[in-house]
């Protein structure tokens, strides 16, 4: 290929990406397969890695991350990023408008009314149409420049395109995780073990934070924009900003409106009241701006806020109630959840019993004792909090809540773990709860996906002794199944069929399904593609866990752990001789050369253009090999960014080549180093 076809290449492919990710995301009527468009994008980024010259700064390839950023460049604002006041009542709103008023001398204004996302604001600056930096609001005056992880953001324009567009534009937005994604996040996290977050707000902010911009390209951020600044505006209402804004191709929420007067502000606001509950990210109150920009400017702006603008906040929908006790409740991995039984209470919309205390730290805080009148919360998320004691109404006689020793559920001795807020019960195999979880997850839709089978049969089948583990699901018998209450022939054949059907579950998800603490259904995938048999998996040593993709200390220690407890063992052989996939039905690697035959590799660390397990595809279908231990013996040490400083250390004692990933492509490519 020559230069100059590169180079048209690469605009054409960048066009195509371009328009079919238009399609995906913003009209939803995908024209090509997820298949087709990803094979577009890796063609792409092969060009531009060949030819850096002819890469477009608003290349569609940045979308997908890989730029590890180790510490984020401090950069100034250029126009300070201020607050906005408060205002909590019809009264105070009522004051604000007073003094627009009377900054205005009279004459005629407008509002424009727009919700106040609960997320994170961030600064995006255009040059020439591109965006050149995002910067999170730091101290209002300096922020953390974290361009790399904002161009992962499917709704951030990279560039901006029209006849009239200002040589330096900044938008001023709110990044926020919507609640879907916050939500699958969080069950993920259950799933594997790990505790929640705690709201989607600070895991927004948490995210944005990260050094691998991969990692945040998968969290789905989202973006709302809100604020239109730069010299050259020709723009003379907030209205005309926000339009501006939509057909540029910033993703603006749909829910903002101008008011003709503060009676039309008061409405809007109790129109979004209980509303606001169905948007798809959390709010917290409404803005209200004056609309005209001139009118703006001669209201002009305090030492921390506007004066064309302030916010008015929703009161946290609260009450207070009698807590009426302290339940626990054990999970799947045996992790104890202390729940608040509550005098029951109305509270928008539903009737509040119970609400989750999440561990012992959060009862010392909270100083909770039985018999006090507790305040309880919904704010954004739908499940309801316990935020503080009413302390007035506290009796002498309370004493502070003794956490239990016990488990609740078979009485062995709960340990906590260093470092671990939760408590937990160890009777793995003997608790009651935990044995009917480890089933309920055993039989989910991503595990086994036995749709016949539900949480109470399965209790049921526990209560009568039949089933106390996964495997005794496959001794299951007709007889057994007519003991259970309201089971007739043609519901018995429908289990047995659904438990038949799950011997077809490829391995993947064969591996999720027995419930490895800390492996969740990603993990599992990646670690069935690189051990591809349950044997190798289970006699890995800790370092050849560590050398597969995903793996870190925490799930090769517990994975390693897993399969030296005899339990799990004996488990694993009575599937196994049920007749379940524990080996991967992968098609055998197909060879593409030899140019890498009787080389050795050890790959390390993180990389910008691959996944590690598809560096480890790349050298085994051109006749390399893959080790987990740096020897001797050993040809390369793939290194990537954050590789262990122990590895780097004993390839230089040893003399081992340590290679970049630049170094493999030449390699891969016949070349010589
Ligand atoms: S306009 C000069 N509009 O609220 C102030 N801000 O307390 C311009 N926020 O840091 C801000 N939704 O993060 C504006 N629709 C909205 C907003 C909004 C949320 C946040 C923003 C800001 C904070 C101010």
């Amino acid at each position: 290929m020559t230069e100059a076809q590169a180079k048209k290449e690469i605009q054409d492919i960048t066009e195509k990406v371009n328009h079919h990710n238009d399609l995906y995301y913003q009209k939803s009527s995908p024209e090509i397969s997820d298949f087709e468009f990803d094979q577009l994008l890796q063609k792409l980024i092969a060009l531009e890695e060949h030819y850096p010259q002819f890469r477009q700064p608003d290349s569609p390839t940045q979308r997908v991350g890989g730029t590890i950023t180790k510490a984020f460049e401090t950069v100034y604002h250029r126009y300070p990023m201020l607050s906005l006041g408060n205002t909590y009542s019809r009264e105070e709103l009522e004051d604000f408008n007073g003094r627009v008023a009377k900054g205005l001398d009279g004459n005629p204004y407008e509002y424009f009314c727009e919700l106040k996302f609960d997320g994170v604001s961030i600064s995006l600056i255009y040059e020439n149409g591109i965006l050149v930096r995002g910067v999170t609001r730091g101290d209002g005056i300096r922020g953390d420049d974290i361009t790399a992880n904002i161009k992962t953001i499917r709704n951030i324009p990279l560039s901006v395109k029209g006849k009239d567009i200002p040589a330096s534009i900044e938008v001023r937005g709110e990044v926020f995780m919507p609640r879907t994604v916050f939500n699958q996040l969080n069950k993920e996290r259950e799933d594997i073990g790990e505790e929640r977050y705690a709201n989607a707000r600070n895991t927004t902010s948490g995210t944005l934070k990260m050094q691998d911009s991969a990692e945040v390209a998968r969290r789905k951020l989202d973006c709302y924009a809100y604020y239109l600044l730069g010299e050259d505006i020709s723009t003379e209402t907030h209205e005309e900003s926000i339009h501006k804004l939509e057909s540029w191709g910033f993703h603006v929420s749909p829910t903002y409106k101008k008011c003709k007067n503060i009676e039309e502000v008061h409405h809007y606001i109790e129109h979004w009241e209980t509303r606001r509950q169905e948007l798809p990210l959390e709010t917290d109150g409404v803005v209200i701006k004056v609309n005209n920009l001139d009118q703006q400017d001669q209201l002009g702006f305090t030492a921390k806020s506007p004066r064309w603008a302030i916010a008015y906040k929703y009161k946290a929908q609260s009450t207070s109630t009698r807590l009426n006790g302290i339940t626990y409740q054990v999970g799947r991995t045996g992790a104890v959840t202390p729940v608040a039984e509550l005098e029951p209470v109305f509270l928008a919309g539903t009737t509040v019993k119970r609400a989750s205390l999440h561990n012992a730290n959060e009862i010392a805080r909270l100083d909770l004792r039985i018999g006090d009148y507790v305040f309880v919360e919904k704010g954004g998320e739908i499940i309801p909090k316990v935020t503080g004691v009413d302390l007035e109404k506290r009796k002498e006689e309370t004493v502070p809540v003794h956490y239990i020793e016990q488990c609740p559920e078979c009485n062995t001795s709960l340990i906590r773990e260093e470092g671990e807020a939760a408590h937990y019960c160890p009777n793995a195999t003997g608790c009651p709860p935990q044995i009917t979880g480890r089933i309920e997850h055993f039989i989910q839709r991503k595990a086994m996906d036995i749709d016949s089978l539900g949480e109470k049969t399965i209790e049921q089948l526990y209560n009568l002794g039949l089933v106390k583990s996964p495997a005794d699901l496959y001794d299951l018998k007709k007889e057994d199944l007519l003991k259970l209450e309201g089971f007739k022939e043609k519901s018995i054949a429908n289990l047995l069929e659904g438990i038949e059907h799950s011997k077809k579950i490829p391995f993947e998800s064969v591996l999720f399904a027995i419930g490895i603490r800390y492996v969740g259904k990603t993990v599992a995938e990646k670690i069935a593609r690189h051990f591809k048999h349950i044997d190798a998996l289970s006699q890995a040593s800790l370092e050849e866990l560590l050398a597969a993709p995903e793996v870190g200390d925490k799930i090769a220690q517990s994975v390693f752990s897993f399969f030296r407890k005899a339990d799990n063992v004996h488990e694993i052989e009575r599937l196994k001789k049920a007749g379940l996939i524990f080996k991967s039905e992968a098609k055998e690697i197909e060879k593409e050369s030899e140019v890498l035959a009787n080389k050795s590799f050890v790959i390390s660390g993180v990389f910008q253009r691959y996944e590690r397990e598809e560096l480890q595809e790349i050298i085994l279908k051109n006749g390399g090999r893959v080790l987990s231990s740096v020897s001797g013996k050993l040809d390369y040490l793939l290194a990537g960014d954050n590789m262990g400083p122990s590895k780097r250390e004993k390839a230089e004692k040893l003399g081992v080549k340590i290679i970049s990933e630049q170094d493999f492509e030449k390699l891969r490519n016949g070349q010589t180093l």
